[in-house]
């Protein structure tokens, strides 16, 4: 783990301006929040298609408070990189590339492709309750002000979220028994501990050594699998098996 030079909170607009900050420092960051911000959109995308293919409407007050919710959360993070010079536009450019990694394939598969309740649940457990860990542990504590300011209003409205998302889990074991939501799982939970990126990069060693995350990648997704791991044992649910390298695979 490297040293890590500035603490939490230190960094704001001005100190980017007055110099005093290593200059690869804003490069970073500017990719982090571009990397932060599309996730958030492309979850919006998601409920918003999820009000089409979702055919329980009693779920969609709720898929509606999310979409509303995503939306603003995408808002917050732009916001942040206007603020230092970079367009909403211009972010999204520069992340086509990242966009086609498995890093990437659970925000597009639920923006672009998914279907009805069961990969609405899927992709909640996918996005919202690893948003949650990624946002609550390596965000909120970001050296740089305006992006743990926005991980803070951010984290109270995805613990509801990954709230839905357990509500959805338990209505799934019920409705279509243990060997259906095992073979949902089977597909989406590769996605979902991809969704965290790959472990030990030298994006990640920036990040750490400038206080913009706390914990590697692979951290977070081992949190996020005994987490789940946990909640699946309680509905009588084994996760399946993942191959052990990134991008992880069902085994
Ligand atoms: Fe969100
Ligand atoms: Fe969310």
């Amino acid at each position: 783990m490297p040293k890590r030079l500035y603490g939490v909170r230190e960094i704001g607009p001005s100190e980017l301006r007055s110099g005093r900050v290593e200059p690869h420092y804003q490069k970073v960051l500017v990719r982090l929040l571009s990397a932060h911000a599309i996730a958030e959109k492309l979850t919006a995308l998601g409920y918003q298609r999820a009000l089409g293919t979702v055919a329980d409407s009693s779920l969609h007050p709720v898929i509606r408070k999310n979409l509303a919710e995503e939306r603003r959360h995408a808002r917050l993070v732009y916001k942040v990189l206007e603020e230092i010079g970079v367009a909403e536009g211009a972010a999204d450019r520069a992340m086509v590339r990242m966009l086609k990694s498995p890093s990437f394939e659970a925000p597009r598969y639920f923006a672009e492709r998914a279907e009805g309740e069961t990969d609405l649940l899927m992709a909640s457990l996918a996005l919202d309750a690893t948003g949650l860990l990624m946002i609550g542990i390596n965000y909120r504590d970001s050296s740089y002000a305006p992006h743990a300011r926005a991980a803070q209003i951010i984290l109270e409205e995805e613990a509801e979220h990954d709230e839905f998302a357990s509500m959805l889990l338990g209505r799934a074991v019920e409705r279509l028994g243990a060997d259906r939501v095992t073979d949902a799982l089977r597909r989406w939970l590769p996605r979902a501990v991809n969704f965290f990126g790959p472990p030990g990069t030298g994006f990640t060693y920036d990040c750490l050594r400038y206080g913009l995350k706390s914990r590697d990648n692979q951290e977070l997704a081992d949190l996020f699998l005994t987490m789940l791991e946990r909640r699946a044992g309680q509905l009588g649910i084994a996760l399946p098996a993942l191959t052990p390298d990134y991008p992880h695979a069902a085994a």
